[in-house]
């Protein structure tokens, strides 16, 4: 089965009903998502596919062939996306389990919703769970990260003006 994961063909050769999650830190290294509840409850293996927030552990792979799958190590190599930035400034992990799936849930957010009020955050984050009660700092980052996505689109918007205006 041919998947697309942050910008990569691969081939797996996992049979159809295996859950991504298995695919990813099995088969593929992918280790980020991580293995919390298996029932689709706690978020600690959330990925986005397609742009939206999804549980690998009861998502089989046969269902996300063809579609564009972003793990936490697509975000970037350097640490330089939005997110990780901020989760950084805002020392968001206690223990960290829970982090991938956090930052993940919160991409999917930011994409449909660029710059989301407390209730929004609260109400998209509200099933990822935190057995460190890291939620309060969780909502800053996020808000943090729309922050840092809107100064980078300013920035281009700025650069783009002055490009357009010296040729
Ligand atoms: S491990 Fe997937 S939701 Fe808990
Ligand atoms: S930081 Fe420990 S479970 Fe969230």
């Amino acid at each position: 089965m041919d998947l697309q994961i942050n910008d990569k063909s691969m081939t797996v050769k996992a049979s159809p009903d295996t859950p991504l999650l298995w695919v990813l830190r099995e088969e593929l290294g992918l280790v980020g998502a991580k293995f919390g509840c298996g029932m689709g409850l706690c978020g600690a293996c959330t990925v986005v596919v397609d742009g939206h927030a999804t549980r690998t552990c009861v998502t089989p792979v046969s269902a996300v062939a063809g579609k564009s799958i972003t793990t936490i190590e697509g975000l970037s190599a350097d640490g330089g996306h939005a997110l990780q930035r901020a989760w950084n400034e805002m020392d968001v992990p206690q223990c960290g389990y829970c982090q991938s799936g956090q930052i993940m849930t919160a991409k999917a957010l930011l994409a449909q919703t660029p710059s989301p009020t407390d209730a929004e955050i609260d109400a998209a984050m509200s099933n990822n769970l935190c057995r460190c009660g890291t939620y309060l700092r969780i909502r800053k980052a996020v808000k943090r990260a729309a922050e840092l996505n809107a100064m980078s689109h300013a920035m281009l918007e700025l650069r783009e003006e002055e490009t357009s205006h010296a040729s």
